[in-house]
């Protein structure tokens, strides 16, 4: 088979090869290959910055990946051959709390992921496709959406006509607003792009702050609610960005703390954080259960997600550049019609 493995960190070590197509063992089943969504995990383990040491020598990238099962290895009832998957990235976090050693299980690094014509999933953690959405659509769910699913609802418990701050118009965020808006919150969004903050008010974003402009967003986060703050924030930044999060958010508020694009670690004001007895939670994209609930609301709701571009296999490194300066929603590619 036809697939990118990367040989060294670095985006030129990033090479299309012909590998031997795998076969699946006991509980296991393959699958071609559709189409691949790209998250900024994969750019950062590109990088080496992303667990370097726990990364194999040609690895096959990228967890996201929809397509077709093509068969089955020895015991497998769950699938037939046809069935349309989705790969599940904390490929052993079925449901409950997760044990320790979950990110050894991680699809597109350390194990392999589905930048490649087939993959290699274990049965019982395969997901089934939305019925409505296209393998190309369907790819953008398992780290994306999942991300602003466990944070809003699994944890955050979200409710009609609470307040939602989300950070960016990144995959995960444009997600968390939609998810958010079908669940009758109320949504301000931050952007650096006035342009993209129209594009996330037709998602449903009713508040809009430009956090190049008013780089005081959270304080104005606050005059957008009364002085109260936010139910919730979606933080995607952290590093200095943190204190302006507990800033924004209400008493016992809720922070998700998804992501570092602002950097892997954050000074904390304590005594902010103590007085507002706001909580920040840790997020690591959620589990298999969680993703089988999103699923049947996004089919309920008829939800779409939101691609940028759709690349062809062959350009995949022109897809990780593409992520490099920054989306509107996801990037995707198209690995087989
Ligand atoms: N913990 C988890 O389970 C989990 C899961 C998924 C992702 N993540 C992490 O979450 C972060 C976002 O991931 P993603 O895949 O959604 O990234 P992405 O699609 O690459 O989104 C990047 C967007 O973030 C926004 N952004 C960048 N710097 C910002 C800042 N200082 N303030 C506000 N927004 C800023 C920008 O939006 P504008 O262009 O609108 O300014 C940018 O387009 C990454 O750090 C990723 O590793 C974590």
């Amino acid at each position: 088979m036809r697939a990118w493995q990367l040989e060294d960190f670095g985006l030129d070590n990033l090479r299309l090869v012909e590998r031997p197509t795998p076969k699946p063992g006991p509980g296991e089943i393959l699958v071609k290959v559709s189409a691949v969504s790209l998250n900024y995990r994969d750019k950062a383990i590109v990088d080496g910055v992303y667990n370097p040491e726990k990364m194999p020598q040609n690895l096959i990238p990228v967890n996201d990946t929809a397509g077709v099962v093509a068969e089955l290895g020895p015991g497998v009832t769950e699938w037939k051959i046809g069935d349309r998957v989705l790969s599940h990235f904390y490929s052993h976090w079925l449901d409950g709390a997760p044990a320790r050693d979950e990110p050894d299980w991680q699809l597109g690094g350390p194990l392999h992921g589905g930048l490649a014509e087939y993959m290699i999933l274990e049965a019982k953690s395969a997901v089934p496709t939305p019925a409505h959405l296209t393998d190309e659509q369907a790819s953008t769910l398992p780290i994306a959406a999942l991300t602003a699913w466990f944070s809003l609802v699994e944890y955050g418990k979200l409710q009609p006509g609470q307040t939602v701050l989300v950070q960016g118009t990144g995959g995960v965020s444009l997600f968390a607003v939609q998810i958010a808006t079908a669940l009758g919150a109320r949504v301000i969004v931050t952007s650096s792009s006035d342009e993209k903050l129209k594009k996330a008010a037709a998602l449903g974003a009713s508040d809009l702050i430009n956090y190049r402009t008013t780089p005081d967003w959270a304080e104005k986060a606050r005059e957008l609610t009364g002085g109260e703050g936010v139910d919730q924030v979606i933080e995607v930044v952290a590093g200095d960005g943190l204190n302006q999060s507990v800033h924004a958010t209400k008493a016992a508020g809720h922070i998700s703390l998804v992501g570092f694009l602002g950097g892997q670690t954050a000074p904390l004001d304590v005594m902010s954080l103590l007085y507002s007895q706001a909580a920040i939670r840790g997020i690591a994209v959620g589990h298999r259960r969680a993703f089988l609930e999103m699923n049947e609301f996004i089919e309920k709701e008829g939800l779409q997600p939101v691609i940028d571009v759709v690349y062809s296999f062959e350009d995949a490194i022109k897809a990780y550049e593409h992520l490099a300066r920054g989306a509107f929603g996801k990037i995707v590619i198209r690995v087989a019609d």
